[in-house]
């Protein structure tokens, strides 16, 4: 019987143990006890805009569920496509492949980066604005028939087949449990929990903040920035004078009047911006959407992907170069140009900025310090999953709570698979079973040794405390139930 007889303790150190040998995949514990801060990250001053809806704010354990569901590869119908298959932490949440696969063939459209998506005026979301708000979003890819497969159309099976999925998982009974009190699996606590977590996804620490930070607006020179760095922002800033022939006769680039600093984010109801060419190669004149134009390059001085909802353009210096001549077969159809948004065809003509070479390279580099590092690493939105996919919830919070006083209290075999042995000297205690969220299970007067049975409950993490009456001394016993 001795094996049998290893503490939890010695299991939670083996967890570390083996999360520190691994860098890539997740450790496979999630310790409620030691929740990630998602709900009180520090913001700089100047960031004002939120789109985060009163009724769904980031909470730790929230933006947690949305983590483990983010990167759960069981929610495709072939357990092979997570949202983070296409939304790669490394690459700014997003993905280097044009169209990026799915379980039934490819995306539509290019993925998109899902970093400081919180920190916008817009609400709507997609390159084509179809999802009203995050929250929607964040299950339209799980039931789409190409991404993840859960349509419930033709032949696929639907949402409710998921959620029955979900409901065997321990991790989710005891996320939700933790959460809601009840393990009822709905679509909207997903999507709540998916939103938070994407909202927490934040990145501040760019040479644009720190500049950012020491100046009381966005007009003055940024100290920090090199001359071409500060003439691309005054560029990027400043809106264009043009002729009645759409030449641009003095001022910037007009970049801002769109993607609007200090965020980034882009202004509500644009039209679109002249890439209008879908990736199947038919007309596409439904992008108004960028995200922000933070973190367009990773740390590693890579682009997190091509631009535009087309991939089209590989570089900066061809974006710089589309707006700065905008192409002409915008003119070949009314329909095409008069989709174009308004600040693009001043006077009734295509904008034609004629920027120097010099000034493109400036844009260039000015939109290359809005990049970030930290996001691209840090643990908190990284995936929670061990190597083998699997995922266990602890709460090393209860488990540190007391080891003491009562003597050849033992617990057998633990883990256990339903039934466990409960050996103590006689006498009169006060036994009670509780889950990881402190909820009572069962409780009962003993005077000898006994079984006790979790078979009734879901895979999980329970306390055991045995109180002797006679010497108000106790016992608090962690069991793990596979
Ligand atoms: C098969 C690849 C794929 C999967 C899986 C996927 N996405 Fe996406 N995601 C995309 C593509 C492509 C777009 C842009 C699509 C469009 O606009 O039509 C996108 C767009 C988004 C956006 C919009 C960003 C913005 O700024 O408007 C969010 C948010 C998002 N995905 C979150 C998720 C979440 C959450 C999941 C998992 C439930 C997920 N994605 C699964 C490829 C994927
Ligand atoms: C009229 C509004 C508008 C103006 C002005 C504008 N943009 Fe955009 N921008 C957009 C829209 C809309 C998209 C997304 C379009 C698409 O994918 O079809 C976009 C996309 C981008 C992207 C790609 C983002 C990504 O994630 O792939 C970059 C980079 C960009 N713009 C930079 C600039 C720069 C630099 C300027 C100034 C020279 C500028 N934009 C001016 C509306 C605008």
């Amino acid at each position: 019987m001795k094996k049998y007889l290893f503490t939890f303790g010695s299991f939670i150190l083996a967890f570390i143990f083996i999360a520190a040998t691994r860098a890539l995949t997740g450790t496979g514990v999630i310790d409620l006890g030691a929740l990630d801060n998602y709900a009180a990250q520090p913001l700089p001053p100047y960031i004002t805009k939120d789109n985060t809806p009163l009724n769904n704010e980031i909470t730790d354990l929230g933006a947690t569920l949305g983590r483990v569901l983010f990167y759960d590869k069981k929610l495709s119908v072939n357990n092979t496509i997570a949202c983070a298959s296409c939304h790669i932490q490394a690459l700014g949440f997003s993905d280097t492949a044009l169209a990026s696969a799915g379980v039934n063939g490819v995306t539509g459209r290019h993925s998109m980066r899902i970093i400081n998506s919180r920190f916008a005026q817009e609400q709507r979301f997609f390159w084509d604005e179809r999802a009203a708000t995050l929250e929607q979003q964040s299950t339209m890819p799980i039931q789409d028939h190409a991404e993840m497969g859960f349509s419930g159309q033709n032949g696929d099976p639907g949402l409710d087949s998921l959620i029955r999925k979900m409901e065997k998982l321990s991790y989710y009974q005891e996320l939700f449990f933790a959460i809601y009190g009840d393990y009822t699996i709905r679509e909207a606590r997903m999507q709540r929990a998916l939103a938070q977590f994407v909202r927490s996804i934040q990145s501040f620490d760019s040479k644009y903040d720190q500049g950012r930070a020491q100046v009381p607006n966005d007009a003055i020179l940024f100290p920090n920035f090199s001359m071409q760095e500060n003439l691309g922002k005054n560029l990027f800033l400043t809106p264009a004078q043009f002729d009645p022939n759409g030449f641009r006769t003095g001022g910037g680039a007009g970049c801002a009047a769109c993607h609007r600093p200090p965020e980034f984010d882009i202004t509500p109801n644009s039209g679109h911006n002249g890439m209008i060419h879908a990736l199947d190669g038919s007309i596409d004149l439904t992008n108004q959407r960028s995200p922000s134009l933070r973190n367009l390059m990773g740390p590693n001085g890579r682009f997190n992907g091509p631009f535009m909802h087309n991939g089209a353009l590989k570089s900066l210096a061809q974006v710089v170069a589309h707006y700065n001549e905008l192409p002409q077969e915008l003119l070949d159809s009314m329909l095409y140009f008069n989709t174009l948004d308004q600040r693009l065809r001043p006077n009734g003509r295509l904008q034609r900025l004629q920027l120097s070479p010099q000034q493109q390279n400036a844009i260039v580099a000015f939109l290359l310090s809005l990049s970030g590092n930290d996001v691209y690493t840090d643990s908190r939105w990284s995936d929670p999953f061990d190597e083998n996919g699997n995922l266990s919830v602890i709460n090393t919070a209860m488990a540190i709570e007391e080891e003491k006083s009562l003597d050849q209290v033992h617990l057998y075999p633990n883990p256990t698979s339903g039934e466990v042995y409960l050996h103590f000297p006689a006498g009169e205690y006060k036994l009670e079973i509780r889950n990881i969220k402190g909820q009572l299970l069962q409780h009962q007067e003993l005077r000898e040794a006994t079984t006790l049975s979790l078979s009734a409950y879901p895979a999980g993490l329970y306390f055991v405390r045995l109180r002797d009456l006679s010497q108000e001394k106790l016992k608090l016993m962690k069991v793990l139930k596979y």
